[in-house]
């Protein structure tokens, strides 16, 4: 898929002010810090369409972005930041959770794993509760370039046997990097493969 236009729509903290379209929505969720906001960028090709930082607890809001006035991609903010204390943090899960579980338009979540961790407690909750609740999802291992590619893919392939104990079948996995502009293609090409059939 070739990316013509990418536009900032709007951001929010209610699920019911999020656009009022039908068209298809693909999000990305994943801990603080993991690369959601840089990895929409890489993937659109636009630098500074989601606000990045070295800082984990940038994103803060639900960012509705138009790709090719076609869907939309969507920036969430991370979960488990400690540092926002108990009741933010309690918050956060609130408009997440919200968003994942009533947003109709909601087409797949991309949940995001940093590839340098071995499988996280707070991770393997989340795809939990996504598989419960029969949210459609795929992983993406993120910051691919810090890893050689004998310990990424150990790394994926542990991640792989650790699902295995509760999944029958795997979720799609992508592998990515922003700095390094990798598994652009295959995103792309996943999203429209969907986007084909709706
Ligand atoms: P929150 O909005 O706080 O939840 O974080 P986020 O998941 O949106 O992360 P963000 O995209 O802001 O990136 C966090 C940090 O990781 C930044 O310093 C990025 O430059 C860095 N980063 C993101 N992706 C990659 C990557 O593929 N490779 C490397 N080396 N660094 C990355
Ligand atoms: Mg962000």
């Amino acid at each position: 898929m070739i990316i013509k236009t990418a536009e900032f729509v709007i951001s929010n903290t209610d699920v019911k002010k999020c656009p009022d379209s039908a068209l298809p929505e693909y999000a990305f969720i994943g801990r603080s810090n993991v690369g959601k906001s840089s990895l929409i960028n890489m993937i659109t090709a636009h630098k500074g369409l989601a606000m990045t930082s070295q800082k984990p607890g940038k994103t803060q809001l639900i960012n509705h972005f138009l790709i090719n006035k076609s869907w939309h991609l969507v920036d969430l903010p991370g979960y488990g930041y400690a540092r926002l204390g108990q009741s933010n943090r309690e918050k956060f899960k609130t408009i997440i959770e919200s968003y994942i579980l009533d947003r109709e338009q909601l087409t797949c979540l991309f949940v995001l794993l940093d590839c340098r961790h071995k499988p996280q407690k707070i991770d393997l909750e989340f795809i939990e509760w996504a598989g419960e609740h029969g949210v459609p999802f795929a992983l993406v291992f993120t910051k691919a370039d810090k890893l050689s590619r004998g310990r990424l893919s150990a790394n994926v392939e542990a991640y792989k046997q650790k699902l295995r104990e509760s999944w029958e079948e795997l979720p799609p996995i992508f592998v990515t990097s922003s700095e390094k502009k990798e598994g652009r293609d295959e995103l792309l090409a996943y999203i429209d493969e969907i986007n084909q059939t709706l």
